[in-house]
């Protein structure tokens, strides 16, 4: 179970501590659901994506934990952002990521986002369609990459796959030539290319093709560009974060290192210049970071062979379950060294069958006991809801024994405020 925890977890007398502090203070103090998320794994991860890759910008996907102090952290180790909305785009500016650090991307941005990007002086833009090459220029853009579908099809859900043939990202390779031809004759500084083959990646094979393929689509937009060539590679995210024990993605150091090798490999084979690497990483800075609290409440038996320990959030907090099939593992906060006593499914509190671990072995679970399920920082809390108007959770960023809120738990006022007419005399 450690090996799916972040870095400062522990087990002290059957109890689990995350940053130096008890699972069950942490509950006590800041309620539950509660995502706990352990600053040395984050910082761990952002770094080993520096080291592997020194030159290159390593810009923090923000659509997994969009959070203003997480983005500042990541940004004081030198990261930057890749943005897809406005709202990401705040967030970032809020956290005082550098301008120039900032990727924005959007397959559907509108005239406010390109002009939010230009007046931010974001770095990067990446061109998604060929429409918005006239109006990325009239809202005062200068400088893009164009993103390109491989084809690839990489081997994971296929909601989150993003550049086999059909996809709704990017442009095929023929659109891709005509889209940069047509930027440039627009005026726009066009510094590269862009890929992201999907999420949760569990091996490196794909991203190795997909470096190879780019290479071969570098050499002939070489030839039908006049000898344009990229300046820039920006390879997207996508490595897996091991939710389950059976999960093994390769370790961020390794990713990167064979992402590094393979491009200079391929670059060299097609006597291209040598572009600055981008790399934009979501899931793996912050999913092993993450652990969410939950309180259990009824533990009833359903069938002879099933037993629902229900738990006090759900697809609220966490709809991963039920939109990619998403397994995770779970443990007992306070009873962590007993034997478990048999496999037991975990649910939610929402009005329909929201099973968010269908079998797992625990101690026999009681009303009041604390559940742990790790690996749950990434696309959870920036996925939640307020479904059957539950309030979001809080987070907490915990590190050397202190503890510091970085999203505070929603209230019933603030979902109230939200409705029109909702004081007694309206
Ligand atoms: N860059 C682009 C252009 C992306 O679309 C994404 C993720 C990333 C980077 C970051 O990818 P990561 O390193 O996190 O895999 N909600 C889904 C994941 C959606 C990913 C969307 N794009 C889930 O919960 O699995």
């Amino acid at each position: 179970m450690l090996e799916l925890l972040p870095a400062s977890a522990a087990i002290e007398d059957g109890r689990l501590h995350l940053g130096g502090i008890a699972a069950a203070s942490l509950a006590a103090e800041y309620g539950t659901p509660l995502l706990v998320l352990c600053e040395q794994t984050a910082l761990a991860q952002a770094r080993a994506y520096r080291r592997a890759a020194p030159e290159a910008l390593i810009a923090y996907g923000t659509k997994a934990l969009p959070n203003v102090a997480l983005l500042r952290l990541l940004a004081r180790e030198g990261l930057g952002a890749d943005v897809s909305t406005l709202g990401e785009l705040r967030f970032a500016l809020q956290a005082g990521v550098p301008p120039e650090r900032l990727v924005v991307h959007g397959n559907n941005k509108s005239d406010e986002e390109l002009r939010g990007a230009a007046e931010a002086g974001a770095g990067l833009l990446v061109l998604d369609a060929l429409e918005e090459v006239d109006r990325a220029r009239a809202a005062g853009i200068g400088r893009v990459l164009v993103r390109v579908t491989s084809g690839i099809e990489a081997d994971t859900h296929e909601a989150i796959r993003t550049s086999q043939h059909g996809s709704k990202f990017g442009l095929p390779a023929d659109e891709a030539v005509e889209g940069i031809a047509r930027a440039r004759a627009a005026g726009l500084e066009v510094a590269g290319l862009h890929v992201h083959i999907g999420s949760q990646l569990l091996e490196t094979q794909a991203a190795a093709t997909t470096v190879e393929w780019l290479a071969a689509f570098a050499a002939r937009c070489r030839l039908e560009l006049d000898g344009w060539t990229p300046d820039v590679v920006d390879l997207g995210g996508g490595l897996g974060v091991r939710h389950v024990d059976d999960e093994r993605p390769p370790a961020a150091e390794r990713f990167v290192a064979e992402l590094v090798r393979d491009l200079e490999r391929a670059w060299s084979l097609h006597d291209l210049p040598r572009p600055r690497l981008v790399l934009e990483p979501g899931r793996s800075l912050v999913g092993r970071a993450g652990v969410t609290l939950y309180r259990v409440g009824v533990v009833k038996r359903a069938t002879e062979s099933v037993t629902y320990v229900t738990v006090d959030g759900g697809m609220s907090d966490n709809p991963r379950p039920q939109l990619y099939g998403a397994r995770y593992a779970a443990l007992l906060a306070d009873r962590a060294d007993e034997p478990p006593a048999g496999r037991y499914s975990v649910a939610g509190k929402h009005c329909e069958a929201d099973t968010l671990i269908a079998e797992v072995e625990l101690p026999a679970p009681r009303r009041g006991d604390l559940l742990a399920v790790p690996a749950t920082g990434a696309y959870t809390l920036s996925m939640s809801s307020n479904y059957n108007a539950l309030p979001r959770p809080a987070a907490v960023l915990v590190a050397d024994g202190a503890a510091r809120v970085i999203r505070r738990r929603e209230t019933l006022d603030d979902l109230l405020a939200l409705e029109v007419g909702a004081d007694a005399s309206g």
